[in-house]
């Protein structure tokens, strides 16, 4: 057995000792989006602090928390507080959760962020459902020795975002009255907002929003052969696009002033789609 799949043994062997229904989707929750967690109904949460080999999230805002839970009869798996390659870690362990949440059955990924608008059109507050990515991190989580049993060598990419979800999504989001843009999501390592030249050079890149997580995670989930949907919360606009220094505090307190809205669309979308 591969030191990747040991590992994950061993989380898994962890996680059933608390918890033994079968989840069937995923959801990884941004910064300020984690509330979601708390309107699942039967819950159980596992600190990820006490599963092995899961990395510890450093950061204000994210918990550190696997919340089983229901919603409308579907098991469900939410992440409260995902690690970030700007903490120090590894691409591997930012994406562990990906592997956890396949080992356990899980074949539908919702990821969702907060990220800056680098599109003029946007305005903060708006959801904006992911049609594609680049990736800045200028590293890739499946770098190393691949193993064949969790998907191959060289993944396709085309079908990232999956197109039936983006509909969904969309249709469900009109009918609910919530406002959504389209978009490409940017992501690069972070910890630093971008500078005013960044920003435009993402616009030219073909970029409409820019944020530090998400891409390595949905790279991983591909490589697994798993369906996708990433929603953005733009809580901010780019650097020079906006007026004020962006700061972790503006982020937060749009995330948290959307959060209705966003948690609703989540919870029809997982209705819908689990
Ligand atoms: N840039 C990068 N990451 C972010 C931003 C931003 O403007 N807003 C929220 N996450």
């Amino acid at each position: 057995m591969s030191e990747l799949s040991h590992k994950l043994d061993e989380s898994v062997r962890l996680i059933r000792t608390k918890v033994q229904d079968t989840p069937t989707l995923g959801v990884i929750l941004g910064s300020g989006l984690g509330d979601f967690a708390d309107t699942l109904e039967a819950k159980t949460e596992i600190p990820t602090s006490i599963v092995p080999h899961f990395a510890k999230s450093t950061v204000e805002g994210h918990a550190g928390k696997l919340v089983f839970g229901k919603l409308s009869g579907k098991n469900v798996l939410a992440l409260k507080g995902r690690v970030h390659y700007y903490e120090g870690y590894s691409l591997e362990q930012v994406t562990y959760i990906v592997r956890i949440m396949h080992a356990l059955g899980i074949r539908s990924l919702i990821v969702t962020n907060a990220a800056g608008g680098v599109n003029p059109v946007f305005t903060p507050g708006d959801l904006m459902i992911i049609t594609s990515h680049i990736n800045f991190f200028f590293v890739n989580p499946l770098r190393g020795s691949n193993e064949e049993q969790l998907g191959p060598r060289f993944p396709d990419m085309e079908s990232d975002y999956d197109k039936e979800y983006i509909t969904i999504a969309e249709k469900i989001a009109l009918r609910l009255g919530v406002k959504t843009q389209r978009g490409i999501y940017c992501a690069g390592p972070g910890p630093t907002y971008e500078t005013r030249s960044e920003v435009k050079m993402f616009q030219k890149m073909g970029a409409d929003a820019v944020g530090m997580s998400t891409v390595p995670e949905v790279i991983v989930a591909k490589h697994q052969g798993m369906r996708v949907l990433g929603i953005s919360c733009i809580t901010n606009l780019g650097t020079g696009i906006s007026q004020t220094p962006l700061s972790h505090e503006e982020v937060t307190a749009t995330a948290n002033r959307v959060k209705t809205s966003f948690q609703s669309l989540i919870a029809e979308i997982i209705r819908q789609i689990a």
